[in-house]
């Protein structure tokens, strides 16, 4: 099946990019794998004509606003995120209209006409800098209030906060991490910033899907508590080999970002099935607050 999938992509010049949460035999087919930022990158940058999109909807989203002329391709059009289903445009417009003028940075985790309304996008590796890349000390954050309460801490900045959130993250308790911690003394915990405060307080690294891969390859210890989507532990032991990972909790999974199988993307290849694009008018002002976060550079 992997074979038959890569040859067809090659006959259609198409790149396959996946999320590091998505099932391992997506990401050992993909073309690269990585986090939300990384991938928007890549898909602003690949000469490939197709980019069939392994993640959710807001992700191949964003890969359509900066690569308009690039079919893009989402194998399963229901595999959504229930974060971003927690603000829509008119919300927000109603929110926007309610507080004094402030820019409005929202986490890419968000459908096109949310950020078609915002000054610019963060992901989890990169919401600290955007944050203080702006010159004002107040702004509103939307729409995962986890990740809002993160940045403010981490820069001071007073932080209007949307009510948003990720319940697969949310799903990890103190008393997970504790019984973790008891379990395994010797291990780094790991969390993700959509995981509550009080577990990101308990963390001994706070890190995206890749920050968190490339620290546990690097780092000199050898067992880490890992505080984010259960399907990380597939790349993490391929970057780490030798390493001990420990789910902090079970629970932790995105029904999701596991729809996609093997045979979803050879018939959306094959029948080039499954397009995401976003209208011109959404994708124009969305691509000012995306291209805003990407010309950070960071
Ligand atoms: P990152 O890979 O950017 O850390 O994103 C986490 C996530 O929840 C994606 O849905
Ligand atoms: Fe959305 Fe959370 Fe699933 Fe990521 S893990 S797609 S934020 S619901």
């Amino acid at each position: 099946m992997q074979s038959k999938i890569k040859a067809l992509a090659k006959e259609r010049n198409a790149i396959i990019l996946a999320h590091n949460y998505q099932p391992p035999e997506i990401q050992d087919l993909a073309d690269m794998c990585g986090d939300s930022l990384e991938l928007s990158r890549k898909a602003a940058q690949t000469d490939a004509e197709v980019i069939v999109f392994c993640g959710v909807h807001f992700m191949a989203e964003t890969a359509s606003i900066l690569s308009p002329d690039k079919k893009v391709l989402l194998p399963r059009l229901d595999a959504g995120c229930l974060m971003a289903d927690m603000i829509t445009a008119e919300a927000l417009q109603m929110k926007i209209a309610s507080l004094p003028p402030m820019p409005v940075v929202t986490y890419v985790n968000s459908t096109a006409d949310v950020k078609a309304l915002s000054t610019i996008c963060c992901t989890s590796a990169n919401v600290v800098q955007v944050v203080n890349s702006l010159p004002q000390k107040e702004m509103l954050c939307t729409p995962d209030r986890n990740l809002a309460m993160y940045a403010a801490s981490k820069t001071g900045k007073k932080i209007h906060v949307w009510d948003g959130y990720c319940p697969t993250h949310e799903w990890l308790t103190k008393e997970d991490v504790a019984a973790a911690r008891e379990a395994h003394p010797n291990a780094v915990f790991l969390a993700h910033p959509e995981c509550r405060p009080e577990i990101v307080d308990m963390a001994d690294v706070v890190a995206s899907t890749s920050g968190m891969l490339r620290h546990v390859a690097q780092a000199k210890e050898e067992e880490f508590i890992i505080g984010t989507e259960l399907g990380i532990l597939h790349p993490m032991q391929k970057a780490a080999p030798g390493k001990k990972l420990y789910p902090a909790s079970k629970k932790m999974t995105c029904n999701n970002m596991k729809k996609i199988s093997l045979e979803d993307v050879l018939k959306s290849l094959e029948e080039m099935s499954g397009e995401v694009k976003v209208p011109e008018e959404i994708r124009i002002p969305a691509l000012g607050a995306v291209q805003a976060m990407i010309n950070l550079k960071i």
